[in-house]
C-alpha cells in the first residue's frame, strides 16, 4: 500500500511538473533568433532590459504560462501574436533565451556611477 501510494504521489509531481521540465528545456539560441526574427526587440531592446517602448523582460523572465498569456491576449499597447505566426514551443525558446541573460553590473560597481552624490 506503502509502495503504490509513494508510486501515486510521485507519477502526480511527474504529470503536474512536466510542463515546466519543457518549459526550462527550450533552446535558447533558437529563441534568440525567433526575438529577433518577430521583432521583440525593438520594443523590448535586445537582450530584453526594456525601455520606454516596452517593459523589461529579463533577467529573470516571468514565467512562460505569462509570456504566452502577453502573447495571445495583450493587455495594452503588445502587438498580439497568433500561434500562426509564433508557436507556443517558439514561445518556449524566447523564455530559455531570456533566462540566460545574466544580471548587469550594480551601479556601485560601475565607477563613474559610484561617484554620484559623493
Ligand atoms: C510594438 C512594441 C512591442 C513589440 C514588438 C513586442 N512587445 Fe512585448 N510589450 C510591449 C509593451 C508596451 C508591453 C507592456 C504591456 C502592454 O502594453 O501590453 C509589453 C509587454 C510584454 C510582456 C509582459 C511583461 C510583464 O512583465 O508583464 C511580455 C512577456 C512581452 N511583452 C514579450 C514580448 C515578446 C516575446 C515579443 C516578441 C514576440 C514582444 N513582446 C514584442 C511592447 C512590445
Amino acid at each position: 500500500m506503502k509502495t503504490t501510494t509513494t508510486l501515486l504521489v510521485t507519477a502526480t509531481i511527474i504529470t503536474i511538473a512536466s510542463p515546466v521540465l519543457a518549459a526550462d528545456s527550450g533552446n535558447a539560441e533558437n529563441g534568440k533568433a525567433v526575438y529577433m526574427r518577430d521583432g521583440c526587440w525593438e520594443c523590448h531592446t535586445s537582450v530584453g532590459m526594456g525601455a520606454v517602448t516596452g517593459s523589461k523582460l529579463a533577467p529573470n523572465p516571468i514565467p512562460l504560462e505569462g509570456i504566452i498569456a502577453e502573447l495571445r491576449h495583450p493587455r495594452q499597447a503588445m502587438p498580439q501574436y497568433s500561434p500562426a505566426v509564433i508557436s507556443d514551443a517558439e514561445i518556449a525558446d524566447i523564455h530559455a533565451y531570456l533566462a540566460t541573460i545574466p544580471e548587469g553590473p550594480k551601479a556601485k560597481d560601475i565607477p563613474i556611477l559610484d561617484k554620484i552624490g559623493k
